[in-house]
């Protein structure tokens, strides 16, 4: 049995959803809200120790204003009406990408992680303004900066990640079978699970499906 550190997700979906019940895609985002709630939960009774969220990447301000703003106003409600009872739980809270909003936001994200900062029971790392080749070029120009050597030890402690393990897991909803940027250096021996539904239909019941699935893969790293 695999035991499991982290699980990575792409939260993929919540446009075409709520354009499929007829309404906007923003009302999409919305519901699938709530899919993060029931998925940090169940992530809790597993006892997993990282969970790793795509929320927002370096791509998605290509997107339309109104989406973008309808975003992040959720995050901020999100996030107001719930540190607390994250903090609470024992969850600490952590952001990778670059932390550059309106100043608002930026002080609530920066409250939200000191806050936590010392929680132990689950870590969860929300990728927000991440792009994963942007994050490896901060972290080389980080290493010739202190003039070390450019290898794999300096390059991972340089990531956003650093003292993180690497995602276990990879769960895509969506039904689409691409990476978009994410993680693509900590990702190189992570179980990858492609799923059909779309982010606010997924579920508990599929979560630990894919998690059962998981335990039981012969894991190799290049061995035999
Ligand atoms: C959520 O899904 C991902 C975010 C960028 C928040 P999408 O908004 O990409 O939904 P689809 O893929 O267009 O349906
Ligand atoms: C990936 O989804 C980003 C997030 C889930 C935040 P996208 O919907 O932006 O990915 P592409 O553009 O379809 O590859
Ligand atoms: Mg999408």
């Amino acid at each position: 049995m695999n035991p499991i550190k982290h699980v990575a997700i792409i939260m993929d979906g919540n446009g075409r959803w709520g354009r499929s019940k007829g309404k906007s895609r923003n009302f999409g985002h919305k519901e699938g809200l709530k899919t993060v709630e029931k998925i940090i939960k169940e992530t809790l009774k597993n006892k997993i120790k990282y969970l790793t969220l795509y929320a927002f990447s370096t791509e998605n301000w290509k997107r339309p204003k109104n989406e973008i703003n309808y975003l992040f106003s959720l995050l901020n409600n999100f996030l107001s009406k719930k540190i607390k009872e994250l903090n609470e739980e024992k969850i600490k809270f952590y952001v990778i990408g670059k932390k550059k909003f309106n100043k608002k936001l930026n002080r609530l994200l920066n409250y939200s992680e000191k806050l936590t900062s010392k929680n132990k029971r689950l870590q969860i790392n929300l990728a927000l303004n991440y792009g994963s080749k942007s994050e490896i070029i901060r972290a080389i120009n980080f290493i010739k900066k202190k003039k070390l050597g450019i290898n794999e030890k300096n390059v991972s402690k340089n990531l956003y990640t650093s003292n993180i393990p690497d995602p276990d897991i990879l769960i895509r909803t969506g039904n689409r079978k691409r990476l978009s940027n994410f993680l693509l250096w900590q990702l190189a021996y992570s179980e990858i699970f492609f799923e059909k539904k779309l982010w606010p239909d997924f579920n508990e019941k599929d979560y630990n499906k894919i998690l059962n699935l998981f335990k039981k893969i012969k894991r190799n790293f290049g061995k035999i």
